[in-house]
């Protein structure tokens, strides 16, 4: 088991599904976690049944994140871990709604998903190089396998995940060639029986038992599984492990589509 012990985690959207995950993983793991979430009620109660501390987030409203850095900072002493989790779906295929509609649910899920998590990435490095003792940290990204092989009913959640997995890498050799200990990883995970999904199921009927099928094993994964590949990336047991990806996916994306 990864030893985070002493360590200080911020995770967003930690009210449900893979953040909550993350959280409950990271605090028995023995961080010190500052979990946030744009919902206030789930996330405060998360948070206080795990013993992490809350703080109401919009990824996408960057001129807050530095204020979020700040407040685990000021709490812990320092900021080691960033794992930029929250994200939505938009539920639109390229052709589904008319221009309105359509560039609002882009506009909206690419402010979320991709600038949030870059907006989380640059406040974080501005925090990390300045940790007492020297510049160290471990940011971990929450792409998707749609990054890979993305959805036709979903264009801005598959772009902006596969957006997600070259800013992890751009992010991770800046820091590299800038002499700085701060390393940048993806998890991508698969189909995981958690919130998002259930929206997603909502849109798309049958999204589930589909997505379920996909891979070999038949099943979806527990969000503790995926927890657990981000406690790994997140520990100092792969020191040189950065900008790289680590997939999730009960084999789905490994397999033969005719098989
Ligand atoms: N569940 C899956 O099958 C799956 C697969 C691949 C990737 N992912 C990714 O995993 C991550 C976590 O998703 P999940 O499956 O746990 O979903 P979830 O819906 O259970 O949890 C997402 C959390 O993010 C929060 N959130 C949404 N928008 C936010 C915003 N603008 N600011 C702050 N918080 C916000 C929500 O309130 C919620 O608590 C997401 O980035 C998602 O794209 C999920």
């Amino acid at each position: 088991m990864p030893d985070l012990s002493g360590k200080v985690a911020i995770v967003t959207g930690c009210a449900s599904g893979i953040g909550a995950a993350a959280v409950r993983r990271f605090v028995a793991d023995g961080a010190k976690v500052l979990g946030t979430d744009m919902d206030e009620t789930r996330g405060a109660a998360l948070c206080a049944e795990t013993g992490a501390l809350f703080a109401v987030q919009d990824v996408s409203d960057r001129a807050a994140w530095p204020q979020i850095v700040a407040r685990a900072v000021e709490a812990f002493g320092r900021l080691d871990i960033l794992i930029n989790n929250a994200g939505m779906v938009s539920g639109a295929g390229i052709g589904d709604l008319d221009d309105d509609a359509m560039f609002a649910a882009w506009d909206r899920v690419l402010a979320v998903n991709l600038t949030g998590t870059m907006a989380g990435c640059r406040a974080a490095i501005a925090a990390m190089r300045d940790n007492p003792g020297g510049a160290k940290g471990a940011i971990i990204n929450i792409a998707s396998t749609t990054a890979i092989a993305p959805l036709p009913t979903d264009v801005g959640y598959s772009a902006s995940k596969g957006a997600v997995r070259v800013l992890s890498k751009s992010v991770a050799t800046w820091c590299a060639q800038h002499q700085l200990d701060i390393r940048c990883n993806t998890v991508i995970p698969g189909a995981t029986m958690t919130g998002i999904l259930e929206a997603a199921e909502q849109q798309t009927p049958g999204l589930i038992a589909a997505v379920a099928k996909t891979s070999p094993l038949n099943r979806l994964a527990d969000p503790a599984e995926t927890a657990a590949a981000i406690a790994f990336l997140a520990s100092d047991e792969c020191p040189f492990m950065t900008g790289a990806e680590m997939v999730v996916d009960g084999a789905a994306l490994s397999i033969h589509p005719g098989f």
